[in-house]
C-alpha cells in the first residue's frame, strides 16, 4: 500500500514537473512566407499577446518562406514534439492538398491542431501605373492587355496564388496573365508599389495600409458582400457584386504543432491561444487590418481540424475546375 501511494505521489510529481516544464526554451512560430508579409504580421502580433499568457514563455517568429509554405509546414511537422515549434499558417494548409500532386507531409495526420486564429477577407490590387480606376475598367483592360501583365504571388499554394487562380477561372480570360512567385506577399507588395509587377489578390492585412497611402490601386473585395463597415475599405465593391457569380474567398489562419506534442502542452497552447483570441488589444489591430478574429468552436483543436477537413474537399473542387496542379 505504501508503494503504491509513492508510486501515485511521484506520479503526480511528475506531472507537475512536466507542466512546470513548459515552456522550457523560447517557443519558435515558424512563419512559411518572408517577413513583412500577412501571415508574418498576424504571427508577430499573435506571439506578443500569447506572451502574456504562457507564463514565462519567451516567443520568436522564424520565416521559413518557399514552395507557397509547403517548406515551412514540412519542417513543423518533423520538429521536435514538445510544443516548443509551432506553425502558423493560413488556408494554404488545406489548398495545397489539392494542388500539389505530393506534399512531404500529410495535414490530417503529421500535426496537432492547436486552434484557428481569423479570417481575412482579400482584396484584388493592381500597381497604380495600371490604366483602370474601377473595377470595370481594370476587367476591360485585363481582358485586352492580359496577355501582357504579370500577377505576383507567393508560391503554389499561397492564398494570392489560389485568389489569383480563382479570379482569372471566373472572368474567363483568353489570355492568363504571367505569374511570377514571390516568397511572400511582403516583398510581392514592394514590387507592385514599384510598378515591376500588376496585379496582385492579397489579404487585407497587407493592403489595408498601402490602399490608403494611395500607393496601389484597390478593385474589389473577395468577400460575397463588400466590407461596408471597414474605414477603408468600405467603398471597394465585392466580386459577387460585379458579376463573378458565387466568388467569394476568405483566407483563415490556424496553429499547429507536430504530431506526438504531449496533451497538457497543447492544452497551455489552445489556452493561451483562446485568452488571446478574446484579448481587447489584439482585436483591435486586426479589426483596424479587416481580419475578424475567430469566436466560434473553430478555436478548439477539433472544431480547428475538423474546418480544415472540410476546406479541403471544398477547395479541392475549386482547384480542380482550374485546373492547375503544382508537381
Ligand atoms: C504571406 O504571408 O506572404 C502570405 O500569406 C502569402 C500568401 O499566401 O499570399
Amino acid at each position: 500500500m505504501k508503494k503504491l501511494v509513492t508510486l501515485a505521489l511521484g506520479a503526480t510529481f511528475a506531472l507537475g514537473a512536466f507542466a512546470q516544464a513548459f515552456p522550457s526554451k523560447p517557443i519558435t512560430f515558424v512563419v512559411p512566407f518572408a517577413a513583412g508579409g500577412p501571415t508574418d504580421l498576424v504571427a508577430r502580433q499573435l506571439a506578443e499577446t500569447m506572451r502574456k499568457y504562457i507564463p514565462n514563455a519567451n516567443i520568436v517568429v522564424e520565416n521559413a518562406a518557399g514552395a507557397g509554405g509547403t517548406i515551412g509546414a514540412a519542417k513543423v511537422a518533423r520538429a521536435a514534439p514538445d510544443g516548443h515549434t509551432l506553425l502558423v499558417w493560413h488556408i494554404g494548409m488545406a489548398a495545397t492538398a489539392g494542388l500539389y500532386r505530393k506534399l512531404p507531409y500529410k495535414p490530417l495526420e503529421d500535426f496537432e491542431y492547436v486552434g484557428m486564429i481569423n479570417d481575412v477577407p482579400m482584396t484584388l490590387l493592381g500597381s497604380n501605373k495600371l490604366n483602370a480606376n474601377t473595377y470595370r475598367d481594370f476587367e476591360a483592360y485585363i481582358r485586352t492587355n492580359g496577355g501582357k501583365l504579370n500577377l505576383a504571388h507567393a508560391g503554389l499554394g499561397s492564398a494570392s496564388h489560389l485568389c489569383g487562380l480563382m479570379w482569372q477561372h471566373a472572368v474567363k480570360l483568353d489570355k492568363s496573365m504571367t505569374t511570377i512567385a514571390y516568397r511572400g506577399t511582403g516583398p510581392a507588395m514592394n514590387d507592385l508599389i514599384g510598378g515591376q509587377v500588376d496585379v496582385m489578390c492579397d489579404q487585407t492585412t497587407n493592403t489595408t495600409s498601402q490602399i490608403e497611402g494611395g500607393r496601389v490601386k484597390a478593385f474589389a473585395v473577395t468577400t460575397a458582400k463588400p466590407l461596408s463597415k471597414h474605414p477603408v475599405l468600405k467603398d471597394y465593391p465585392s466580386l459577387q457584386e460585379m458579376g463573378l457569380k458565387g466568388f467569394e474567398l476568405t483566407i483563415w489562419h490556424g496553429m499547429y504543432a507536430p504530431k506526438g506534442t504531449p496533451a497538457p502542452v497543447l492544452k497551455t497552447l489552445n489556452d493561451a491561444l483562446v485568452k488571446s483570441l478574446k484579448d481587447a488589444d489584439f482585436i483591435k489591430k486586426q479589426d483596424e487590418l479587416g481580419a475578424i478574429v475567430v469566436t466560434d468552436g473553430r478555436m478548439t483543436p477539433e472544431g480547428h481540424k475538423k474546418y480544415v477537413a472540410d476546406q479541403i474537399t471544398k477547395l479541392k473542387t475549386v482547384i480542380d475546375a482550374a485546373g492547375q496542379y503544382a508537381d
